[in-house]
């Protein structure tokens, strides 16, 4: 398998540098990789059952790549080998193609990112001409698409684009859009508005639907609760953070669009409470996720509540992360004599 990076998304500037010098969140990521991990351990069970499955979807290990870290999947080919993962979710697509926001879009902060790429991507016709055909050749893999729009026609428009195409598991909603018909308020952080759209999507689709919450909420529980309602097959949590980062030199942003989305460790326990808290309130599955960088944060994860997890920042510092973590996540079960790893789910000890 080569090694040439061929990354579509952009890279931060640290990881352009040639000096070895590692960034703060490099360093952090880089000490929990635990190389003594991937030793064997002659006890327990020595063949764990990784697999799970989630509405009607058997994936071989609950690892998925999150959406927008990891390109349509097809420009990873060389650098993880995709038939690996429990899955991967392509960058959002759209009614129309969309170009994003004017740079600068990425700022590193304490162990996280902050993001307004501003969900550039080439649209769900191109996705299903160009970029279905290359990943129905690979053997093995499940692709799940997600999909945003500013208005419910939208979402409806680009889920009848890409019920036409062939390889698709399932659609992701990304909510954490403003909706235009409603003053601009996000869908995902209005109970109504959640419910309008995930029921319109609901009809339209041919697959099952996650709904992907947003976490800039009062109450994780109530969405959860609506996008169950409304037909939702599962969720997926969380989305990023609004957030923002300021130069005090320049006293400008440090991101063009002023506010952005904050990802990476930095955001890893509010994301596991808030996974928790939503488990809680329905019966559908939930995919987690976070700031996941290691095996233990992914058990800590199916602690919590979820029957997957999803993957994202960390592809940012090191391109094949996730297949790294599936490892990882093997020997973990190895060691601590796991013999089905779904059984973690909602497993975790409260006095
Ligand atoms: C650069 C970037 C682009 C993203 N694009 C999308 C997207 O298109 N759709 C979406 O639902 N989430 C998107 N996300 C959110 C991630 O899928 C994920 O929910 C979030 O980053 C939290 O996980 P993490 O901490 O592992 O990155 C994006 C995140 C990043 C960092």
């Amino acid at each position: 398998m080569g090694r040439k990076i061929r990354l579509t998304q952009e890279a931060l500037p640290s990881r352009r540098a040639s000096a070895p010098r590692k960034n703060a969140l490099e360093q952090y990521i880089a000490t929990r990789y635990t190389t003594s991990a991937m030793t064997s351990s002659p006890h327990g069970a020595r063949n764990p059952d990784l697999s799970v499955t989630f509405a009607e979807i058997d994936l071989k290990n609950p690892v998925i790549a999150a959406s927008g870290t990891f390109g349509y999947g097809i420009e990873f080919e060389d650098i993880v080998h995709l038939d690996r993962l429990g899955g991967f979710v392509v960058k959002g697509l759209s009614k129309e193609p969309m170009a994003g926001n004017p740079p600068p879009r990425l700022y590193e902060t304490a162990a996280g990112m902050l993001n307004a790429i501003g969900l550039q991507n080439i649209g769900a016709r191109a996705f299903i001409d160009e970029k279905l055909p290359k990943l129905r050749a690979l053997k093995n893999i499940v692709v799940l698409a997600n999909v945003f729009g500013y208005t419910r026609e939208d979402y409806e428009a680009t889920i009848q684009i890409l019920n036409e195409g062939e390889g698709i598991a399932a659609y992701e909603l990304n909510v954490s859009c403003p909706n235009t018909e409603h003053g601009g308020l996000q869908f995902g952080v209005d109970p109504r508005s959640l419910d309008e759209v995930v029921r319109t999507v609901k009809r339209a689709s041919r697959r099952p639907l996650i709904v992907k919450l947003s976490p800039n909420v009062t109450s994780i529980a109530q969405m959860a609760h609506v996008a169950q309602e409304a037909g939702a097959d599962a969720i997926s949590l969380v989305n990023t953070f609004v957030a923002m980062a300021i130069d005090a030199e320049t006293r400008k942003p440090r991101i063009s669009n002023v506010t952005a989305g904050l990802s990476g460790p930095a955001i890893k326990p509010i994301a596991l409470r808030m996974v928790y808290d939503a488990a809680k309130a329905v019966k559908i599955p939930v995919i987690g996720m976070g700031g996941i960088s290691t095996a233990v944060d992914i058990i800590e994860f199916m602690l919590a509540g979820a029957t997957a997890v999803e993957i994202g920042t960390a592809s940012y510092w090191d391109p094949c992360a996730t297949e790294k973590i599936v490892d990882e996540l093997r020997q973990w079960c190895v060691e601590h004599k796991v013999e089905r790893l779904a059984s973690l789910t909602g497993a975790l000890a409260i006095a």
